[in-house]
């Protein structure tokens, strides 16, 4: 069988999902779509979450993608339903796979406004693992600071201190990467908490979980990464998308500009380096 892996977020935060797929599964092909036209998703209501998952799955219905990895935790807590109802193949969602992960007792999760409003973390926690305790934090400074490539300045160390506060103050031992876009802040993050809490970044459960349905990982080391498998699509031109593209996956992959409403795929908008 031939396959094909959908891969979407609403922009560059599924990258740390791919490459930590990519790390494990080096030759897969798979198809990304960042939609831009609408990042951030983490302030958008839930009703307006679920239908854009609607347009999404349906965007991807005629693609031949074999299974779906939801690259966006925020669509994974308010709209997995949809995404898993739409088309009959497999789904691999963050939170589930992030759930695995834990053994600890206290747990803090980073995430969109959206995401730690919907307390989808907690709730699955919990069901998985009674007695656990968790606290959610919503984090709205921290998207599109990472969108526009600001990922360690001032402004965003005063960010993640502001949101890590309540976290330290109820002494978690573990905090989960509650959103795609924070695993490109981890070395930032990492001089702001204290020893010993481990941070979690669900991606990593969720390239685990990928093997039985891929078979034997072939794994690839960092510098053997390449995208070239992988066909990236933008719901709108984006220059950030683009130079984010080139900064974390250290390639300049050809982006092509798609419209959700209608399938139609529009034209190739260039190389990032391009744009
Ligand atoms: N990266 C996504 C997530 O994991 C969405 C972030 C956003 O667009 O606000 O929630």
């Amino acid at each position: 069988m031939n396959i094909c892996l959908g891969i979407f977020d609403s922009g560059v935060g599924g990258f740390s999902v791919l490459q930590r797929i990519l790390e494990r599964h080096g030759d897969l092909p798979c198809l990304y779509l960042g939609d831009t036209a609408r990042v951030p998703y983490g302030e958008k209501t839930p009703s307006e979450i679920r239908n854009i998952a609607r347009e999404i799955m349906h965007w991807f219905s005629d693609k031949e993608v074999s299974a779906v990895v939801i690259g966006c935790n925020t669509t994974n807590s308010l709209a997995l339903d949809i995404v898993e109802k739409s088309l009959d193949i497999p789904v691999f969602g963050l939170i589930n796979a992030a759930t695995n992960m834990l053994h600890e007792k206290r747990i803090g999760v980073l995430a969109t406004p959206l995401t730690a409003a919907s307390l989808a973390y907690t709730q699955f926690i919990t069901s998985k693992r009674p007695g656990t305790f968790v606290i959610e934090q919503g984090c709205p400074r921290l998207v599109p600071l990472i969108e526009s490539g600001q990922l360690d300045n001032l402004e965003i160390k005063q960010a993640i201190s502001q949101y890590l506060s309540p976290l330290i103050e109820a002494r978690v031992e573990a905090i989960i990467l509650g959103c795609t876009h924070y695993p490109l802040i981890v070395p930032l993050l990492k001089t702001l908490l204290p020893l010993g809490v481990r941070i979690i970044d669900p991606a990593i459960g969720l390239a685990l979980q990928l093997d039985d349905f891929l078979g034997s990982p072939k794994a690839l080391s960092n510098n053997q990464l390449t995208y070239s498998m992988t066909r990236f699509c933008v719901t709108a031109k984006s220059e950030s998308f683009s130079r984010s593209a080139s900064a974390w996956l250290g390639q300049c992959p050809e982006i092509h500009l798609v419209s959700l409403k209608g399938n139609q795929v529009s034209s190739r908008i260039g190389t990032s380096r391009g744009l």
